[in-house]
């Protein structure tokens, strides 16, 4: 109750500040801790512990990964880490949208660097347990004249210290990254990944992050790409820079990658799409605006092999992961499921799935 109590404190503060705070809590070990919930998937020949995971771009720098763990995420993305260090864009540069249980940000990749993340990964590896799945989130620096090639540089140098790679390019916060996810850089990108691995002996899965504003084609095309190229899976999605239907007027016109509330039904749709693109060649993570257990369990079933979220952590609170994992927990066990794969990716339409996920938490959460 206390850390509920301080979350709604920390409110209060500016975006970046209350995020640095969270960080600093995270990592000194003042911060709650929350059971593991055991709801196990296999995904990609890792072994999650549970479905929840914490996104990128809350612990960028492998600052705080042993306090992420203790709020109950069954894995964390560390990232967006760049090649060199760069101080992303000036600030402000994270905006609330209470209203719309909402952020807008445009930090535009700050990053300590690789050879700074590599040394914490390294230490933090000698007490990590078992069961924490670690991935990196790589991006290209901005003053960078090879972009592709700075994904090579990345993955070369952190790719041993971690179970997965993601690809980032989708944020709206650098200039031309989005344009990677277009077919010809794209291929180009996940072979240079594909080769350090090589160069590196190591066998490790890549995922990529994909917008959410992609269009059917371009979505399609980056499909295509990714199965010839043998990625595992496809993290989706990044932020918006959709404006659609929000309440808050003060903040509304930042630019920036919108996160939270109001990108919960786009990135579904988006999964979705994906989803049938892709029959059952790929596996997802499906991100954007998970709040509770109704949208964890509506992602699930349109198609999502495991879960990540980022806003409603700062919205809500640190009890958010063990809450929606305890949540589908009951699920599983009211509908009679071995595991969440037998569920996963059994709706066509967001709106059904919508019904199913309601009637499922309205039935099991109150009876468990
Ligand atoms: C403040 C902030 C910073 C972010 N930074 C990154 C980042 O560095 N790399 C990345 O891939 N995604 C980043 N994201 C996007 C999240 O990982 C996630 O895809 C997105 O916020 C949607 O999930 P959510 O609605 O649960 O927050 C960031 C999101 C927020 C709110």
């Amino acid at each position: 109750m206390i850390w509920q109590k301080l979350a709604s404190f920390i409110k209060f503060l500016p975006g970046e500040a209350s995020h640095q705070l969270a960080i600093r809590a995270l990592s000194t070990g003042i911060s709650p801790r929350y059971s593991c919930v055991q709801l196990p998937r296999e995904v990609a020949g890792l072994h999650f512990p549970n479905p929840v995971g914490l996104a990128a771009g809350f612990d960028k720098n492998a600052k705080a990964m042993a306090g992420c763990f203790a709020l109950g995420f069954g894995s964390v993305e560390i990232g967006t880490v760049t090649p060199l260090p760069q101080p992303g864009n000036p600030k402000p540069r994270v905006f609330r949208l209470p209203e719309d249980n909402a952020f807008i940000n445009r930090y535009g990749f700050n990053s300590h660097g690789m050879e700074v993340v590599a040394s914490r990964l390294s230490k933090w590896r000698k007490t990590r347990l078992a069961d924490q799945i670690i991935g990196v989130n790589i991006g290209a620096n901005k003053a960078s004249e090879n972009k592709v090639n700075d994904y090579y540089i990345a993955c070369l140098r952190l790719a041993e210290l971690v179970d997965y790679i993601t690809i980032n390019i989708s944020s709206p916060n650098t200039f031309g990254v989005r344009d990677l996810q277009r077919s010809a850089p794209l291929k180009k990108i996940i072979k240079s990944v594909k080769f350090a691995l090589v160069e590196k002996k190591l066998v490790k899965p890549i995922f990529v992050k994909l917008s959410p504003d992609l269009n059917k084609r371009d979505l399609s095309s980056a499909i295509e790409v990714m199965i010839s190229e043998g990625v595992s899976g496809v993290v989706i999605s990044n932020t918006t820079i959709s404006r659609a239907e929000l309440k808050n007027i003060k903040n509304r016109e930042q630019d920036g990658g919108l996160s939270g509330k109001p990108l919960f039904r786009l990135s579904c749709e988006k999964l979705l799409d994906a989803y049938s693109l892709a029959e059952g060649e790929i596996k997802f993570v499906g991100v954007g605006g998970i709040s509770n257990v109704k949208d964890a369990y509506i992602k699930i079933l349109l198609g999502a092999d495991i879960l990540q979220l980022y806003s409603s952590l700062a919205l809500i609170g640190p009890h958010i992961a063990n809450q929606i994992n305890t949540g589908l927990a009951n699920i599983c066990k009211g509908e009679g499921l071995q595991n969440l794969e037998e569920i996963c990716g059994s709706f066509k339409s967001f709106c059904k799935a919508n019904q199913y996920a309601e009637y499922a938490v309205n039935t099991y959460l109150k009876t468990y």
